[in-house]
């Protein structure tokens, strides 16, 4: 049996924004099918004050989450923001009802959206902003060649990607330094691995969405239900300490609209296993 071995808290983005790994995700606090308002404003407001509270100081948004709710909420609930306290914002992504998502990649609406993104969330710089797809009608290197402006211009300081494949981030790398890739991933889901892969042996932060599978992997009776009780955890809890032992440079997001599943995915830290519990894990996960 091998002992656990402790694992960093923190990671330095892009080299000089140093953040808590367990960040906070905010597409559920806006209306159903990431559209409209919530049903309780005032209830999201709350989660994402007590996000910062407990130690959270990495919060994911996009322009496309209401559109424009969870910025302004986020805006709206956390100015002044608290000191350390980093916004990661997305673009790139239009909306035409709920659940409905088309990539729009042209240079002249990316910068429109950044100064949206900019005017909602009361910034003068947004710390990171990420292409939340890239749009197959629009070459990579004119939607990253408008953001490299803004980014010369002072109002944004990282640039990170979303769901893309390892040749994608090689050739973004070549417009611009690239210190973040967000894409779908969980233990049980591990399609893009060669993407942490790749991110690990390059010091980029990898942001996995859908860490706890939007509940899925929280089902009462699902395969690691057994497994987190054996440990004293949830499965949610144990779902993201996997995420944080797998590699250093990954940074979950957990999404949630409710205080309480917020305290129990933030104790997801305490979480601390050796490796031979950790494979006995993976192997129930498959
Ligand atoms: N880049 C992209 O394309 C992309 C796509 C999707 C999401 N994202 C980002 O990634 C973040 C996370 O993704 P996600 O929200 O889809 O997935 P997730 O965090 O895996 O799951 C969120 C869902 O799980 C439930 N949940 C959370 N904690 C729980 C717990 N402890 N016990 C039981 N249920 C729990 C939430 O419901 P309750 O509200 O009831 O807790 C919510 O419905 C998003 O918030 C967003 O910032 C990015």
């Amino acid at each position: 049996m091998t002992t656990a071995a402790a694992i960093s808290k923190s990671f330095g983005l892009g080299g000089d924004l140093e953040i808590n790994r367990l960040g906070f995700g905010a597409m559920r606090i806006v209306g159903e099918g990431v559209w409209g308002e919530p049903k309780d404003p005032e209830n999201s407001r709350k989660v994402l004050r007590r996000a910062v509270e407990l130690g959270v100081n990495f919060i994911d948004t996009a322009d496309a989450y209401g559109p424009d709710v969870s910025e302004r909420l986020i805006g709206e609930a956390l100015t002044p923001y608290r000191d350390g306290v980093m916004i990661a914002t997305k673009g790139g992504l239009t909306r035409q009802g709920p659940g409905k998502w088309q990539p729009v990649g042209r240079p002249e609406y990316l910068t429109q959206q950044v100064e949206m993104s900019l005017r909602l969330l009361k910034l003068e710089r947004l710390d990171l902003w990420q292409l939340h797809r890239i749009d197959p009608k629009t070459p990579v290197e004119e939607s990253l060649g408008a953001i490299k402006e803004l980014q010369q211009q002072g109002k944004i300081r990282h640039v990170g990607l979303s769901e893309v494949k390892v040749p994608e981030i090689e050739q973004a790398r070549k417009v611009i330094d690239i210190v973040s890739v967000q894409n779908k991933y969980n233990i049980g889901d591990r399609a893009h691995e060669d993407v942490v892969e790749y991110c690990t042996k390059h010091d980029i932060a990898f942001i996995p969405w859908f860490p706890v599978a939007a509940g899925e992997l929280a089902r009462p009776g699902g395969k690691l239900d057994k497994v987190a009780k054996a440990h004293d955890a949830t499965v949610s809890q144990l779902s993201l300490a996997w995420l944080l032992h797998h590699s250093p440079v990954i940074l979950p997001i957990p999404g949630t609209s409710s205080i309480e599943h917020l305290e129990e995915n933030i104790r997801s830290q305490d979480v601390s296993l050796s490796d031979d519990e950790w494979a006995e894990i993976e192997a129930a996960a498959k």
